[in-house]
């Protein structure tokens, strides 16, 4: 696909499409309930469907409405024992929480599979804690998938556990695995991550307890049934805040978004730099919920980020990256190894394509050093057929000089599937 540059400025009133990491969330917990859930403006992303259609294979009877997904689950414990192996896909947040919630199950036999991507993504983090717990949990050498799981007769033990990296995946993995053991489990992680999985549970009436950074997580019998309207994915606003404000004299809106403080770490930044952005709340319970009100600036200053921010803007860190390039001065990252260990290499992939549009970087083992431009150039982008690179940097390829092309658009559909639409309807 080919994107041109030098795009002019607009002014927009968007929606983006629903949050991933909470769809995948009430999925789960739809099946953890013995009741009937509705699940309303659900994302529908590769991911999510991976997600969706595992609580099938698990028993969770699944009804598909318009615009809402109505799942009959099957109670937090004894799931069907599926007849063939869980295909996670792409999906880091499906395969490693499903091993938090199958690993306390007391019978059956579970493969939890992937795509090359995932079968190569780090599984130690939650191997090792849940061995701790008593899980019987198998994987390749090095802690990779496919991942076995047999039901542990006598259920597993409850943990306290200090986390090697932060890192919501992991956490939410013991949760699940900590409401269904036979002890209280006390889990900390070093900075906080994003805490979907700690509020919505406790929004349920699931006793679970936030204190600082640990969670303390009782042994629960059973999970109510619910229903929630899933938000706009505050990842998704990111490339559209970010266009906007690197083209002077725009104006955007984005609507609806979840604007819980752990996902939008990349609106301090941005402001740091010198943004103009602007919330308006509207709604809380279990998510803060807003509109996102952006206005194109002349130009930004460049900023540090160091390793408590990190786990707040994990997944923006790639569009950070361009709105960096674009900076004055010089700006840097650190503390974000695990950016290596996502669908890319997203450090390398960032330093690849940030090179070819002509900026200055120097690639760190958990980060990056870079001096903006005032220009970028346009290139042949590689997505490494990562989502977020992807999405990235057809943003800096708007905004270069020239026309760009883009070996693999398809690869947004794990999170945005109709991310182009969207974006070319703003540059008419
Ligand atoms: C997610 C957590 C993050 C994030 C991912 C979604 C989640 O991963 O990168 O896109 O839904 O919990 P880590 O928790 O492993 O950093």
């Amino acid at each position: 696909m080919k994107i041109s540059g030098k795009i002019k400025s607009f002014s927009s009133e968007i929606y983006v499409p629903s949050d991933k990491s909470i769809t995948h969330r009430l999925f789960i917990f739809a099946l953890s309930s013995k009741g009937t859930s509705i699940i309303r403006n659900p994302l529908l992303g590769a991911d999510t469907l991976s997600t969706l259609s595992i609580v099938e294979q698990l028993g969770g009877r699944v009804e598909r409405l318009e615009k809402s997904i109505v799942i009959k689950g099957k109670g937090l414990r004894d799931l069907d024992e599926p007849s063939d192996v869980l295909n996670c896909g792409n999906s880091g947040t499906t395969i490693r929480l499903f091993s938090g919630l199958l690993a306390a199950e007391k019978r059956g036999f579970f493969v939890l599979t992937g795509d090359n991507s995932l079968r190569n993504r780090p599984m130690g983090r939650i191997v090792k804690p849940l061995s701790i717990m008593g899980a019987n949990i198998f994987s390749r050498q090095n802690f990779l998938a496919p991942l076995a799981i047999v039901g542990n007769k006598n259920g597993l033990d409850g943990i306290n556990y200090n986390m090697p990296i932060s890192s919501a995946q992991l956490k939410s993995c013991l949760i699940l695995a900590g409401l269904k053991a036979n002890s209280n489990s006390i889990i900390t992680e070093p900075f906080p991550s994003r805490d979907h999985t700690e509020l919505i549970l406790s929004f349920l009436g699931i006793n679970i307890k936030k204190i600082e950074n640990s969670v303390h997580v009782y042994p629960s019998q059973e999970l109510a049934p619910f229903e929630l309207t899933v938000p706009g994915d505050p990842s998704s606003a990111a490339f559209f805040v970010v266009l906007a404000t690197l083209v002077s004299k725009s104006r955007l809106i984005v609507k609806d978004v979840c604007l819980n403080p752990l996902r939008i770490g990349y609106i301090d930044v941005l402001k740091r730099m010198g943004a103009k952005i602007a919330l308006e709340y509207i709604s809380s319970d279990p998510e803060p919920i807003g509109n996102i009100l952006v206005e194109g600036v002349e130009k930004l200053v460049a900023t540090d980020i160091v390793p408590a921010e990190v786990p707040k803007i994990i997944d923006e860190i790639p569009i950070i990256s361009i709105a960096m390039a674009l900076a004055e001065g010089k700006s840097e990252i650190s503390g974000a190894f695990d950016l290596r260990k996502k669908e890319s290499d997203r450090i390398s992939a960032i330093c690849f394509n940030l090179k070819n549009m002509g900026v200055d970087i120097i690639e760190k083992e958990d980060g990056f050093i870079l001096n903006g431009i005032n220009e970028l150039k346009s290139t042949n982008i590689k997505t490494f057929d990562d989502h977020r690179i992807a999405m990235a940097f057809s943003i800096a390829a708007l905004l270069a000089k020239g026309e760009s092309t883009i070996d693999n658009p398809s690869c947004c559909s794990i999170s945005f599937p109709d991310f182009y639409d969207r974006l070319f309807r703003l540059c008419t």
